[in-house]
């Protein structure tokens, strides 16, 4: 491994100056975002691939309904396929499809404006791919919550097999045209580089949702070299937090034969660059703000109100997937501690854990929908009196109209993750709450907490310190409630999922080419 430095940038092109100073500084929307993506991606094929689908459908009651899926993700990406026509591929889930015979739909299903097209797996394969090698390998390595990644040589052939899976249909969607592929996650480690062996000139991106591990821990997975040169077939890689972009060239230069700049997070392997850069991932604030304000959204509170008999209370609110990763059993201590601390607050205060089950064939998700039933119940007749009881729990899929009313009655948001790429349930709740009121609860173990330092940040393992913030938040005056929301807002508004997007989009088409001409004058100039 050689480290290198790049040149000052002598001999650029005036099309590829640096544009992130002036139009970073600038509030982006959905047409900001149209009009880039037509200047930038012009008559290219784009084509995102994912593991999930950004539109599910499922039969309830005989009538076939559009789910939304799990996670952020799909929420993040849909607005730039809406922009750009292009094609989105990822593995076909749900109950239903009204697809065409080579797998393709056009959505969103009220009024199409891209193409989805589904990869069919066999439940072996979505045993090995998805449930073995992402889920109980990548997913908890990646993760500091103390759950042992599980390795099976099976589940890394199938993997691969299915990543070989994905590669084709990629390829056959491009046939022969210029084409840009964004790949997302770690389910896909290995795209980017089967597409590139066979077009050397398709552009290649991916975001990676989760945290990168440092290298002392990413070295436990045995095939680590062939996930590193699979996901170096990329022109750029993307992660939400600078420190993600750190431990990933750290981890390249340990592992690989590759030239690195830890100055520019720039990788030279194979003959070829890759660019490292942080995008720390956002909502559309301004649709959730007005979804909140929707009337199904106040019919939805008074519903709520009455079938839950939050009349006189204060509540509380997690939104999260069912995941060891998300610590909802600390904060369920936390609560218990403050319920303890303060009696004052019995029959006052209502805590409501709402949010969908998530990878039920893997043990460890099992082992912790168990352990939240025990603990759950065991708070509840600790402290129940009469009608009320002090934790509500809806682990079901919920309506979006219901999350938005639990968003807005809430005095409180606990987002308490014992690691997370970024949390998106912090910033929904942000963007919910157009009345400037709610204490958002936020662990420092997130993305989110770079952002939202407005928040109460506090370390979820130390539950005394935790369950005296909740009593923060329930005595908090309501000027102060006000003033951190607000400015948490404005916050989320700017750094918006368009902005996002756009500097995804601008630092793969120029961002990369500029990295590519820089490497090549430099490595040619005389004297250096
Ligand atoms: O954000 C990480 C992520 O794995 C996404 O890829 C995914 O959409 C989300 O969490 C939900 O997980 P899953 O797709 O496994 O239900």
């Amino acid at each position: 491994m050689t480290r290198i430095k790049l040149g000052g940038g002598e001999g650029i092109s005036p099309k590829w100056q640096p544009y992130t100073r002036k139009e970073d500084m600038r509030m982006w929307t959905k047409e900001d975002l149209q009009r880039l993506v037509r200047r930038e991606v012009g008559d290219c094929r784009l084509i995102v691939v994912s593991n999930r689908q950004p539109y599910v459908f499922e039969m309830v009651d005989g009538i076939l309904e559009n789910m939304s899926p799990p996670g952020g993700l799909t929420r993040a990406i849909d607005p730039l396929m809406q922009s750009c026509n292009g094609t989105w591929i990822a593995e076909g889930a749900g109950d239903h499809f009204p697809v065409d015979e080579r797998g393709n739909v056009g959505v969103p299903p009220e009024d199409p404006s891209y193409n989805m097209r589904l990869v069919w797996l066999t439940e072996k394969e979505e045993q090995g791919y998805y449930y073995g090698f992402s889920n109980e390998g990548l997913w908890p390595l990646c993760h500091n919550a103390f759950t042992e990644p599980v390795f099976n040589v099976d589940d890394w052939e199938t993997y691969k097999a299915v990543n070989q899976k994905f590669a084709d249909t990629v390829l056959n969607e491009i046939g022969s045209s210029d084409a840009i592929v964004l790949t997302q996650d770690y389910h896909l480690a290995l795209l980017p580089r089967l597409i590139k062996q066979t077009k050397p000139n398709v552009i290649t991106g991916q975001f990676w949702h989760i945290p990168w591990p440092s290298p002392d821990v990413f070295r436990i997975c045995p095939w680590q070299n062939e996930l590193l040169d699979g996901l170096l077939g990329n022109d750029l890689m993307g992660f939400h937090l600078s420190n993600d972009c750190t431990n990933f060239v750290e981890t390249v230069s340990r592992t690989l034969r590759a030239r690195v700049s830890s100055e520019y997070n720039i990788v030279d392997y194979l003959n070829e660059t890759t660019l490292i850069r942080p995008f720390p991932i956002s909502v559309d604030f301004e649709q959730i703000c007005e979804e909140a304000q929707g009337s199904d959204v106040n019919l939805e509170m008074e519903r709520l109100t009455d079938e839950l008999g939050l009349g006189d209370m204060i509540v509380g609110l997690g939104i999260d997937r069912i995941d060891y990763t998300k610590g909802i059993p600390h904060r369920l201590r936390a609560i218990e501690r403050f319920l303890e601390k303060h009696p004052e607050y019995h029959q006052r205060v209502v805590f409501v854990q709402a949010g969908a089950a998530s990878r039920t064939n893997i043990g460890a998700y099992q082992q912790l929908s168990d352990q939240l039933d025990e603990l759950i119940q065991r708070i509840n007749s600790r402290f129940s009196k009469g009608r009320w009881q002090p934790i509500i729990y809806m682990p079901t899929s919920l309506p979006s109209a219901t999350f938005m009313a639990l968003r807005r009655l809430a005095r409180f948001c606990i987002v308490s993750s014992l690691h997370d790429g970024m949390n998106l349930v912090a910033k929904e709740f942000v963007a919910s709450r157009f009345d400037d009121d709610g204490v958002l609860i936020l662990s420092p173990f997130t993305g989110a907490a770079q952002e939202l330092t407005e928040a109460l940040i506090v370390n979820p393992y130390a539950t005394e310190e935790f369950a005296d913030a909740i009593h923060e938040s329930v005595t908090m005056p309501e000027y102060d409630r006000r003033s951190r929301m607000h400015h948490m807002r404005e916050i989320v508004r700017e750094n918006n999922i368009y902005k996002w997007t756009s500097r995804l989009l601008l630092e793969l088409m120029q961002g990369t080419q500029r990295t590519k001409a820089l490497q090549r004058d430099h490595l040619t100039a005389p004297n250096r």
